[in-house]
């Protein structure tokens, strides 16, 4: 096979006054002549920060894909990217994503790389690097750091985030003491890894398996077990490969493997999160992707994984099961299964072979957990360009329910009144949240799932109809309704909603609707203008003025598309 001539040769291949300048301070590291004889250079794209405790393991990690580069004779290259910890940053990780993703994809189009291994785990880690690397689009394989293992407190297993919401409405309620509920804290989280239910961090693991982004298996495996660092391994070896046969991401991430990764989502009762993140994707790959996609591709398909919040089992649970591979089998002809992936085989080849080991956790299309699961897509005057619901996480009562709105017109008012005693609600009420869309918050914050107001807790309601223009975290549940768009402050008709009005919510039509007339809204709109972030600055500022709506993807206008990886001039 002729060699082709690699992308790193236009550095370290250059002769004079260039060419010194590219290898001599690379030198310093000990890299020895062989390092610059034309082999591939490999990036290894990495995400650790003690910042983001679900990637705290990734140096280790790391060595093992620089092992599988060396053993394949690629060169491995490791650098850091802006990590996003889902826990710690404030307002919301969210809106520090797609700067992620520019750091991501300018850090790889100005270095001298053939090909990159992207280490992401925690939330935002993964669409941001996958985003930023679609837009450089060079063979591109990604590895994710794995789930913690399951939690345990007393004797129960309990799941990240799923049992935070359930445990603070359980204080809240009176139903647990403040000893209990720092006992649990202590349990939930007792090893290195991401979120360990079907959260956003499972379901990002899960998409880019469904969208043959990583090597077979690759999403359940627990960040503690030995084989995640065979995987690293093994991804590091073929990534040299896929540069030599020149198959980049561009190849492997299609409208089919798209469709793929809806209907995988739905089959695993993944995270509301996806819509988001794989419109941002595709978006950057230009691949039209609509939000009605999600519901036409998705909402028919049956849960067949078993997995808190949609079920009961974790993580772990699922790999000792078989993990993706056995759904994706199990899914068969609702998938494309000719779809190529990083190893150069299909998606049906990849799991032809799977087992199943545990049916409580990995259920069949016959007999699954839920007939119908996927994310439904709502429209109406409330949502013009859509709201999402996940209905495998919420209240099948209430998936066709009208109430009066009970406003808070942001998160700042929703905290000050949300527990007044005097607040006029009850169960039927419909809670609604606005500002905490991706222009008002800013950011698109997790606060769509509002905790419900004590004095209803202590009677003893579990659920209620929510509705924002914010997400949730892939964690929780609840008849929460999401990403309404055009958001509040953009000045969508949820803006105008008003305390008492009456609200329709019909899952099964797709129905989201404000019995206010036109003409009623229309002179409400007078006097409500866009939010203003007069103190913005920075990045900040910049993502304010730039970003899109929900159904877009939430990425900024001049980010959408590619730049490729071509960069003609040089440094000196
Ligand atoms: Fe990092 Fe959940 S907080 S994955």
């Amino acid at each position: 096979m002729k060699k082709q001539k690699l992308r790193s040769e236009e550095w370290f291949g250059r002769e004079g006054k260039m060419g010194f300048i590219y290898r001599s301070w690379m030198r310093n590291q000990g890299l020895t002549d062989e390092s610059f004889d034309g082999r591939p250079v490999i990036g290894i794209c990495n995400t650790w920060s003690e910042l983001t405790p679900c990637n705290a393991h990734f140096r280790e990690l790391a060595t093992s894909v620089k092992k599988g580069v060396l053993e394949a004779g690629g060169l491995p290259l490791e650098f850091p990217v802006t990590s996003l910890g889902e826990t710690m940053m404030r307002p919301t990780a969210m809106l520090f994503r797609n700067l992620a993703s520019m750091d991501t994809e300018e850090t790889i189009r100005a270095n001298p790389l053939d090909g990159v291994v992207l280490l992401c785990g925690c939330d935002k880690t993964t669409p941001s690097t996958v985003m930023g690397a679609a837009s450089v689009d060079l063979p591109t394989i990604v590895v994710s750091g794995g789930p913690m293992l399951n939690g345990k407190y007393q004797g129960a297993d309990i799941g990240s985030g799923t049992h935070v919401w359930k445990f603070s409405e359980d204080l809240r309620a009176g139903k647990m003491s403040s000893q209990e509920f720092a006992m649990a804290e202590a349990c939930m989280s007792r090893s290195r890894g991401h979120c360990m239910t079907m959260g956003t961090a499972s379901t990002m693991a899960c998409m880019i398996e469904a969208l043959g982004l990583t090597l077979p298996g690759g999403a359940a495996i627990p960040a503690v077990d030995s084989r995640r660092k065979v995987l690293a391994q093994q991804a590091g070896r073929r990534i040299v490969e896929m540069v030599h046969q020149d198959l980049i991401m561009s190849q492997v991430v299609t409208r089919e493997s798209l469709e793929n990764a809806i209907v995988v989502n739905a089959a695993v009762g993944g995270s509301t999160n996806l819509i988001i993140h794989l419109t941002a994707i595709a978006g950057r790959l230009n691949i039209p992707l609509e939000l009605s996609d999600f519901d036409k591709l998705g909402s028919q398909i049956p849960l067949l994984v078993n997995l808190l919040p949609s079920g009961e089992y974790l993580m772990e649970d699922f790999y000792y099961a078989g993990g993706l591979p056995v759904v994706i089998k199990e899914l068969g002809d609702h998938l494309h299964r000719s779809a190529i992936t990083v190893n150069g085989k299909s998606l049906g080849e990849n799991c032809s072979q799977a087992q199943c080991y545990n049916q409580e956790v990995i259920k069949t299309l016959d007999e699954p957990v839920q007939a119908e699961a996927g994310i439904a897509v709502l429209t109406g005057n409330l949502a013009e360009h859509g709201a999402v619901i996940k209905p495998s996480a919420a209240t099948k009562e209430l998936m066709v329910h009208k109430g009066k709105a009970v406003v808070f017109e942001n998160i700042e008012d929703f905290h000050r009144r949300v527990d007044d005693p005097n607040l006029d609600i009850d169960a039927n009420s419909i809670m609604v949240l606005k500002n905490v869309g991706p222009k008002g918050y800013p950011g698109m914050a997790e606060v769509g799932n509002m905790p419900i107001p004590k004095k209803l807790l202590e009677e003893g309601v579990q659920d209620m109809v929510r509705i924002s223009d914010g997400r949730m975290s892939g964690t929780a549940f609840g008849t929460v309704v999401l990403h309404v768009s055009p958001e509040s402050a953009v000045g969508g008709n949820l803006a105008m909603v008003q305390d008492g009005d009456v609200i329709e919510l019909d899952v099964p039509a797709r129905k989201l609707h404000l019995e206010v007339s036109e003409d009623e809204l229309e002179q409400r709109r007078e006097g409500i203008g866009p939010a203003e972030h007069h103190d913005a600055r920075g990045y900040v500022k910049l993502y304010v003025d730039h970003v899109l709506q929900a159904h877009q993807g939430a990425d900024m206008d001049f980010l959408v598309g590619q730049s490729g990886s071509y960069v003609p001039k040089d440094n000196h």
